[in-house]
């Protein structure tokens, strides 16, 4: 079986994945045409917007469209056109958790990826090689397979690869232009090899050989799932360790330093945090969960339950700790709220802690400012009203205000509650910051960010995540 030679790719959604994994692999390797598209015509237009205006914040993205942008680098609505054209088809659309029947609130919905597949087989006309790109449960592949050769016409073949990816956002182009790895995962048959090797050489443009990862296809959709539920657990381990610092009087970030020292465990990901958020993690793990319960391994499925568990129970404590700390009420107190996307360098906000903290503020009757340097004004306001559905928009808008600087949010406000960790926090006029706020001042890091004993100078009252200091 002789190893195709890919020359046209279509991913199929224009994504925070697709996007900007298809545009690294234009610029990488020009002489592939690569055309991203969605049946989405508002974001496939900010792709195509004269002015660059990008449907999606990603430091260096940029640059890589405009460098790749119609030259060979195109953003299509026409799927049927782009699933025709190609070699090899990534499927990169969206799988977010199930919210009713089977598997809510655990399993992921693959409705999309299903709806994709099944517009392939129905359009295709000649042999095509699918990658499944979007993070899928452990053998979706063979769905994906059984629908495309159910509904193939004569004479087309399909081989289905797994080549998840681990771009992280905020640092999703420095991510793809030096990846730790690639990991490709195939049938282990003599096709499924060359399909392999088909997709190893769109790598090998720019990813050296050894970081390459050949593999059978079911470890290669499990490998993404345990890579996620293994941060998140190094996470959920350093914040469950930051409870008991601020109990005793040590501080977490020594403990981590000394920790993260043995070389066998790593300095990264430990940092103490008011919890994880992000589109990955805790639905990951949820369906690690739930494929656990699937497969009656009960125990199993306890275990990674308990790294949700713990998330949810630091964003909690830290929200009570706010409560506890301004004299056990913060009704009708002002709140500033820095941050709300879900990690610093990113405009996104799916599972952002920080709309877990606003809630619960909201139920507490505070008054509450929220500033972030990305988040769109549209995409704060939809979010504190799917988490709070049972309030109307209006009332929400009576207790929360959108401000357009640091400064303007914590204007006459009793608390500064950090909730992203962006530079600029770390660096705006705290003296300023000061004067406007009511005293006693109070800033509560939940992302180890600014200088306490500094701010202590000034005469904030100051509380660290993970830090049993007195205030
Ligand atoms: C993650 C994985 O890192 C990536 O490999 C995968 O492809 C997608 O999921 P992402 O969710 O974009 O990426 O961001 P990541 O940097 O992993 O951060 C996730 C969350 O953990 C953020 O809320 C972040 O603030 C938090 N975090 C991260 C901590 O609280 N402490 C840390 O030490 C690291
Ligand atoms: P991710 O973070 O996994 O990239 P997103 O939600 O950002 O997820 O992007 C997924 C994209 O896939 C969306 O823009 C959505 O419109 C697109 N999409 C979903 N199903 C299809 C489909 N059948 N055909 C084309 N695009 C699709």
């Amino acid at each position: 079986m002789s190893t195709v030679k890919v020359t046209k790719i279509c991913c199929i959604g224009a994504g925070y994945v697709g996007g900007p994994t298809c545009a690294v692999i234009a610029l990488r390797c020009p002489h592939v045409q690569v055309t991203i598209v969605d049946l989405n015509k508002a974001r496939i237009d900010a792709w195509n917007s004269p002015d660059f205006k990008l449907p999606i914040y990603e430091p260096g993205l940029e640059d890589v469209v405009r460098k790749a942008r119609d030259r060979n680098l195109f953003f299509s609505t026409d799927v049927d056109k782009g699933i025709q054209d190609a070699d090899l088809i990534f499927v990169s659309v969206n799988t977010p958790t199930k919210k009713s029947g089977v598997g809510a609130g655990f399993a992921a919905d693959l409705n999309y990826v299903e709806l994709a597949t099944r517009r392939i087989a129905a359009v295709a006309t000649s042999n095509k090689i699918v990658v499944e790109k979007s993070t899928v449960p452990c053998r979706t592949a063979e769905s994906m397979r059984t629908i495309l050769e159910a509904n193939s016409k004569p004479n087309c073949r399909f081989d289905i690869l797994s080549n998840p990816e681990f771009l992280a956002e905020g640092t999703a182009i420095s991510d793809l232009f030096k990846p730790d790895r690639v990991l490709i995962g195939s049938l282990q048959t003599l096709e499924g090899k060359a399909a392999c090797s088909a997709l190893a050489e769109v790598y090998a443009n720019w990813v050296p050989a050894d970081r390459i990862l050949t593999v059978g296809l079911w470890s290669s959709e499990l490998s993404k799932l345990a890579a996620n539920a293994m941060l998140a657990q190094r996470i959920s381990s350093i914040n469950a360790l930051s409870a008991i610092c601020e109990a005793t009087g040590a501080n977490i970030d020594e403990v981590a330093h000394a920790v993260g020292f043995d070389s066998r465990v790593g300095p990264k990901f430990l940092r103490a945090s008011v919890g994880f958020g992000g589109s990955c993690f805790q639905k990951d793990i949820l369906n690690l969960v739930y494929l656990s319960e699937s497969l009656h391994l009960p125990e199993v499925a306890e275990y990674w339950k308990q790294v949700v568990v713990m998330n949810e129970y630091q964003k909690r404590r830290f929200s009570k700790t706010v409560v506890d700390t301004l004299f056990n009420t913060i009704t009708g107190k002002r709140i500033a709220v820095l941050g709300f996307a879900f990690k610093a360098d990113t405009g996104d906000t799916r599972e952002s802690p920080a709309i877990t903290l606003i809630r619960d503020f909201q139920s507490e009757k505070a008054l509450i400012n929220v500033y972030d340097p990305q988040v769109e004004h549209e995409q704060i306001w939809a979010d504190l009203t799917e988490a709070s559905p049972s309030t109307p928009l209006a009332s929400i808008q009576k207790q929360v205000s959108i401000c357009s600087s640091a400064l303007e949010a914590c204007k006459n406000a009793e608390a500064v509650v950090i909730a992203t960790e962006w530079k600029e926090f770390r660096d705006i006029d705290w003296e300023q910051v000061y004067k406007g706020m009511n005293k006693p001042a109070f800033v509560f890091d939940g992302r180890l960010l600014v200088d306490a004993d500094k701010l202590r100078k000034i005469g904030f009252k100051v509380n660290t995540i993970g830090r049993g200091e007195r205030m």
